[in-house]
């Protein structure tokens, strides 16, 4: 049900088996973003239920088209799970108050923090981080990190995320348009990592020979 009371969809039944590649189609504006946010659980449905399981891994749609401060740091983290996520702004608020007091209570705040950081696993991810920013833009994560994700291109923004998703922890992925942007070997790159991933995947894409090479099962979505 969207905000102005038109129904969007209804009747929505499937299931997405272990291991599984699926394919959400379907014409744009039919509602597959708004499924997707629903199974992510950024959005609650009016009515029916999602169950899940295994740590979820989300792309969402905007990525590729970010034009804000934020940086290839705050992507990594913002696609990382939960508890990375809380230990790096734990980590961010720590490191500022730093600047400005330089009193003991600050400093064993920021001890703690990177304390928590080391038990939430922080140090591993930058391990496949550094990976990541290689492969997406050719840099290690040390100097990729502080750079503007807006300076990135498109594709660029989508490698580094896909990248982050595939080889991180999490077992099921959301993938909204992963494929826009990428070019002609961007995508090759992408069907091949989706054939041989073990993960479970539900993706939307309008590509043809991404859904004819990647995907085990299409779902359509038929708006109205
Ligand atoms: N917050 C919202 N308010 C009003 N309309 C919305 C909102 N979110 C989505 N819509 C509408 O719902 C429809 C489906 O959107 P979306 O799920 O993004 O489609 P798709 O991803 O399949 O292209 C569109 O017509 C869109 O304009
Ligand atoms: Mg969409």
């Amino acid at each position: 049900m969207l905000p102005d009371g038109r129904t969007l969809f209804s009747g929505v039944s499937f299931r997405v088996g272990d291991g599984a590649v699926v394919a959400l189609v379907g014409a744009n504006g039919a509602g597959k973003t708004t499924l997707m946010k629903i199974i992510a659980g950024d959005l609650e449905p009016v009515e029916g239920s999602v169950s899940r399981s295994g740590g979820l891994g989300v792309m969402r749609q905007f990525v590729g088209s970010v034009r804000d401060e934020s940086t290839v740091r705050d992507l990594l983290v913002s696609v990382a799970p939960p508890r990375i996520q809380t230990a790096a702004l734990e980590m961010d608020a720590a490191e500022l108050q730093m600047m400005e007091h330089d009193d003991e209570k600050t400093q064993m705040r920021y001890a703690q923090a990177i304390a928590d950081w080391g038990d939430a696993h922080g140090y591993d991810a930058e391990v496949i981080w550094d990976v990541c920013t290689m492969k997406a833009i050719g840099l290690p994560y040390e100097r990729a990190q502080y750079r503007e994700v807006r300076t990135l291109s498109g594709g660029e923004q989508k490698r580094l995320v896909l990248e982050a998703l595939l080889r991180g922890p999490d077992e099921v992925l959301l993938l909204d348009e992963p494929d826009n942007y990428l070019d002609v070997p961007g995508k090759q790159w992408l069907e091949e990592r989706l054939a041989s991933t073990r993960k479970t995947v539900l993706l939307i894409s309008h590509d043809r020979e991404l859904l004819a090479t990647a995907a085990n099962r299409i779902v359509t979505i038929e708006g109205g």
